[in-house]
């Protein structure tokens, strides 16, 4: 994240192959993910236990034409991916997400009295999703504000003409969730923080291309569903028991990385309820 963070400060211009500290300590961070990645794998490959965990399917799964697994390389590329496009993305959705509420005293009482209405102090369950709808509403309000992923490319594979631009093969084309989810002309008071705007049918009434957090088309998110489970379902369970107030000398700077990140961590005390 910091590397790419750094390339980006140098509008993409720089040698990766120089042995500048970032790169150097970028080459580093890859092998210390490889070196753990490839010790699990090795572990779980000598153990031949099969807990139905994920790694476990990925090495159980068979090409359907010639009936081969997976190389450790081939499960070292999809664990890597799942890491960062399923963690990283999740846990920083769910850091804006105490950061706005802690912001937003009115709305972090409502989900509060949503939480206390649909589970009186059991812990949520994939059953209470459909009721815990503000809790819903406060991850999509906040995925709008501060979109995990808040830039994507697509690279024109022949000449196109959209609108008045005419799009040449080879070009890559940036769309931002950023601009598009802070713009005054689809959102009314378009920097505030307000879930109530999603209760209704908002969602559906947007143009597709207005807010898309998990993207769009045939690459879309395949762990949308997933994502939005546990975001409800975590958010739903820390608040029941915690309350964040926002440590006030810590400064909250977004980071434009892979994914946006706060930079310096956001900072918290916790208070149980
Ligand atoms: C709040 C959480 C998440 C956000 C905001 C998010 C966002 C995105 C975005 C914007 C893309 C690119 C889509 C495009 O180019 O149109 C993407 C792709 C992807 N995501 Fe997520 N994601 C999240 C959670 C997850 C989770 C939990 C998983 C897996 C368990 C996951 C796995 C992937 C994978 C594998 C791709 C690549 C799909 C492809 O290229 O076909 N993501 N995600």
């Amino acid at each position: 994240m910091n590397w790419f963070d750094s390339k980006r400060r140098q509008n993409f211009l720089i040698w990766e192959w120089f042995p500048r500290p970032e790169n150097i300590r970028y080459r580093n961070a890859i092998s210390a993910m490889d070196d753990t990645i490839y010790k699990i794998i090795r572990q779980r490959r000598e153990s031949g236990e099969d807990p139905g965990d994920l790694l476990s399917m990925m090495m159980a799964a068979r090409d359907e034409d010639d009936g081969s697994g997976m190389s450790d390389q081939q499960l070292r590329d999809e664990i890597a991916t799942l890491m960062l496009a399923g963690h990283e993305t999740t846990a920083n959705a769910l850091s804006w997400t105490w950061m706005l509420l802690a912001q937003n005293p009115d709305a972090e009482v409502k989900l509060h009295e949503e939480l206390q209405q649909v589970l009186q102090g059991r812990s949520p369950t994939i059953e209470d999703l459909p009721q815990l709808r503000y809790a819903s509403a406060v991850i999509t309000e906040s995925m709008r504000l501060y979109p995990p992923v808040s830039l994507v490319g697509r690279e024109a594979v022949e000449d196109v003409e959209v609108g008045d631009y005419f799009i040449p093969e080879g070009c890559v084309v940036m769309l931002s969730q950023w601009v598009m989810h802070h713009s005054p002309k689809y959102f009314d008071a378009a920097d505030a923080f307000q879930p109530e705007r999603w209760l209704g049918d908002l969602e559906k009434q947007l143009p597709r291309g207005v807010y898309f957090p998990f993207g769009d088309g045939p690459r879309i998110c395949i762990g949308k569903g997933f994502a939005l489970m546990e975001a409800v379902l975590i958010l739903a369970t820390v608040a029941q028991q915690y309350q964040m107030k926002l440590v006030p000398e810590h400064k909250i700077i977004p980071q434009p990385s892979i994914t946006l990140r706060p930079e310096h961590g956001i900072q918290v005390t916790l208070n149980r309820r």
